[in-house]
């Protein structure tokens, strides 16, 4: 490596843009790489400090850019933001929080999902709320009927505008209600949580997703002061309390990270020691992991990958908690390439999560994508309309090639495929991964990856 790394991001200061690496692949991935705190678990996180009356400490919170749309969104809104008493630890003070100008919420326009949970938190504390258009990966329509349709059931009012979303209580404390989603959404579950802990009375919430990152945000939530039961088939209840007061949270792991790097060590034939990795939320990853050929050991401190032997085909099918998760199967798709035989990937989750596949196909690799899935076979997962298959056959040698990131979990994968890939890739828009992988560029340094930054 020769230019500097650009990859710590200044404290609320978003990343530049446009970044090129010139990779040079065919060189294992070997060393150690440590993970923080979830990028899933902190965000939402850090919007609970909306709730109390008093200041929140977050542990373990990445340096990753949708921490800092989320932490530049708090602030907008009065909350006192600043480092806590150890490396990584985050203090929020929330006693002066305040309506915010309509162009400093709109700065934020595009740049994250998460804005969309300030609404119920907003509503508590202010009564009122405006929500700028969301941002994310494109991996499909995202939409947010299940989040407004909730709400409204709390009894806030919902008026959609070109530039955003406002919310009024009225005048009125939110009310507790029966809210049944039409699909576990991750966001709507959370949703459901932040507004229903200072609502009136008791929410009932059917088919929640139960992702340990929505486990996690109610133990943050139960440190506050909330009362929530979780019961047998997704149902979450909530008694609402008047008051919450502040928390002191260490994060749950990102598992997504961990998987994606368990995913490298396996397509580039590499060993990777992933720190702060655990196993208990990773078991259906593992499974997957040692079926396509890989090898791993659960350590007190983190997890060893490798291969064993050669790479074996597999057939995944994308679901919810407990299955196995939409973000794990990009970086995995990059390994099956190198698997001998026919894979079939099945995306339920995101209408658009196979596009990143166009790259690798360029590469060498044999995926075909059905755009409506694939009819024949036994499935766990019942089929929903979104749904894309993959097929991928391998093993196919992959070459290098010029590729534009596409999102968050696709760009992983086309990074690991041209380190995979004999001779130079050039890989533009990779700035985005900075949205969901902390130091990402010096994590591939310290695995002795071959790059080189283009500006
Ligand atoms: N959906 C609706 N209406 C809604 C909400 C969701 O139809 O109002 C649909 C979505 O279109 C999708 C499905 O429900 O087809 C699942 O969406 P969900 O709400 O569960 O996803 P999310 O909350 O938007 C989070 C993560 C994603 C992760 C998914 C699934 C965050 C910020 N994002 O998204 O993470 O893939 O859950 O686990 O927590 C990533 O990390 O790269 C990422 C995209």
């Amino acid at each position: 490596m020769t230019t500097p790394v650009r990859d710590a991001l200044p404290d609320g200061v978003p990343p530049l843009t446009g970044d090129v690496l010139a990779i040079r692949g065919g060189r294992p991935l070997r060393g150690r790489v440590d993970v923080k705190g979830a990028k899933n678990l902190a965000t939402k996180a850090m919007v609970a400090t909306l709730l109390g009356d008093t200041a929140s400490t977050l542990r373990d919170v990445p340096a990753i850019s949708d921490v800092a749309v989320v932490r530049s969104l708090l602030e907008v809104h009065g909350v006192r933001v600043t480092e806590g008493d150890e490396p990584g630890s985050l203090t929020f003070d929330p006693s002066d929080v305040e309506s915010a100008h309509f162009e400093e919420i709109d700065a934020h326009a595009g740049a994250s999902r998460i804005p969309i949970l300030f609404c119920g938190p907003l509503l508590h504390r202010l009564g009122q709320a405006f929500i700028p258009d969301l941002g994310g990966c494109r991996i499909g329509d995202r939409p947010i009927d299940f989040h407004l349709d909730a709400l409204r059931k709390f009894g806030a009012t919902v008026e959609k505008l070109p530039s955003g979303i406002r919310l009024s209580t009225g005048g009125t404390r939110l009310h507790g209600a029966n809210i049944h989603l039409p699909y576990p959404s991750v966001g709507a579950t959370e949703q459901v949580l932040l507004t229903a802990v200072r609502a009136e009375g008791v929410t009932e919430l059917r088919n929640a997703a139960i992702e340990p990152e929505i486990m996690d945000l109610i133990a943050v939530l139960q440190k506050m002061g909330a009362i929530i039961s979780y019961e047998p088939n997704r149902v979450i209840l909530i008694e609402g309390v008047e008051k919450l007061r502040g928390y002191d949270h260490r994060s749950i792991f990102d598992r997504n990270e961990a998987a994606s790097w368990a995913s490298a060590a396996l397509a580039t034939d590499g060993e990777i020691f992933v720190g702060g990795a655990k196993q208990q939320e990773m078991l259906t990853f593992l499974n997957v992991f040692r079926k396509a050929g890989g090898w791993f050991d659960i350590q007190e401190d983190g997890i060893l990958f490798r291969r064993e032997g050669e790479l074996k085909p597999v057939v995944v099918e994308t679901d919810v908690h407990p299955g196995f998760m939409t973000d794990w199967q990009q970086p995995l798709v990059v390994a099956l390439t190198q698997a001998e035989g026919r894979s079939i990937v099945h995306e339920t989750v995101y209408e658009n999560r196979l596009g990143f596949t166009d790259a690798l196909v360029k590469m060498g690799a044999d995926i075909v994508v059905h755009p409506r899935g694939l009819q024949a076979g036994p499935r766990r997962v019942p089929r929903r309309d979104l749904e894309q298959a993959a097929v991928i056959t391998g093993p196919t040698p992959l070459r290098g090639a010029d590729i534009v990131v596409p999102d968050l979990r696709g760009g992983y994968s086309h990074v690991i495929a041209a380190l995979t890939a004999e001779g130079e890739s050039k890989v533009s828009g990779v700035d985005i991964l900075n949205r969901g992988y902390e130091k990402f560029l010096a994590k591939l340094d310290a695995l002795g990856a071959d790059f080189d930054v283009l500006r």
